[in-house]
This record gives C-alpha cells, sequence and structure tokens, in this order.
C-alpha cells in the first residue's frame, strides 16, 4: 500500500461504498443548489424580496455542502466528480427544464427535493453504519439531515405565514 492510499481502518469495498453514497449526495446538492439559484432569478410577485433572499441563502449555505461532499469523496482516495453530465446521471433529484412553477410551485419544490434528500440521507446513515463502519461519515451526514431539516421548516413556515 502506498504512502498515498488512505489508510483509515477501512476495506477497499467499504470506502467503494462510502464514495458511491457520497457521489448521489454530492449529485442531489448540486440540482438542489441550481434549483434554488434559477428560483432567486425568477420568482416575482409580492414574496419576491424575502424568497429572492432566502433562496440566495440557502443556495449560498449549500455550495459549502456541495464542496464537503467533494472533499469527502477525495478523502476515500477517489477523484470528484465534477461535470453536469455526472451530477444529471447520479442525483436522485428531479429537474423539469424548461417550465418555471408559480412562487407556491417553487417552494414545494424545494421543500420536497430538501425532503427527499433527508430520507435519502437516513437510508445511507443506515449503509454508513452497517457496511462503512464510519463514524465520520454518519456523522457528516447527520449534520446534513439537520442542515435540510431547517430550510425545509422555513420554507414551510413562509408558506404558512403568507398563506401562499
Ligand atoms: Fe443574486
Amino acid at each position: 500500500m502506498s504512502n498515498l492510499t488512505p489508510n483509515l481502518g477501512l476495506s477497499g469495498a467499504q470506502m467503494e461504498t462510502a464514495i458511491g453514497l457520497l457521489e448521489k449526495l454530492l449529485a442531489d446538492e448540486v440540482v438542489l443548489r441550481a434549483k434554488l439559484q434559477k428560483y432567486h432569478w425568477n420568482v416575482t410577485g409580492p414574496q419576491f424580496h424575502p424568497l429572492h433572499e432566502t433562496f440566495e441563502d440557502q443556495y449560498t449555505a449549500l455550495s459549502e455542502t456541495v464542496d464537503d461532499a467533494a472533499e469527502r469523496i477525495r478523502q476515500y482516495g477517489a477523484l470528484a466528480i465534477g461535470t453536469l453530465a455526472e451530477f444529471l446521471q447520479h442525483t436522485r433529484l428531479q429537474e423539469t427544464p424548461g417550465s418555471t412553477p408559480d412562487t407556491r410551485g417553487m417552494i414545494s419544490d424545494i421543500v420536497n427535493d430538501h425532503e427527499h434528500i433527508i430520507r435519502s440521507l437516513r437510508v445511507d446513515i443506515a449503509t454508513a453504519q452497517s457496511e462503512v463502519q464510519d463514524i465520520g461519515l454518519e456523522d457528516f451526514f447527520t449534520g446534513l439531515i439537520q442542515t435540510h431539516q431547517k430550510m425545509a421548516w422555513l420554507l414551510r413556515a413562509h408558506l404558512e405565514s403568507t398563506g401562499l
């Protein structure tokens, strides 16, 4: 084993599993970030200002998450995927090219995607525990569940408070 191969007490198969989970997560975060930016650009109407800001807050925060997920792939010794084609190939989220929802539709689309990522992370945490057996990966995923729960709640609360 060369000094450049990570020696984390994990087998090659365990690191491959971790990399596979992280590639899906990375792709999901990139797709959600792109959607948030699209809605930041295109939101209109009386809720323009708060939503323009909230969408920006969220895509800015997710840029950190994207970077952390990609760098975590590197920590298991693999190269990070980094093209739009690869992100689309790995994501579990759906894009709707050619259509832009109304304000309520934007919020519910983003909330649904946050919750989709939360549900995926729940399954991925179980895999990180049982197969990868890496507390570092579990911890990373657990923190992200909290991040996405908070973001989903903020948008839901916006829907409720404005009666959209
Ligand atoms: Fe902007």
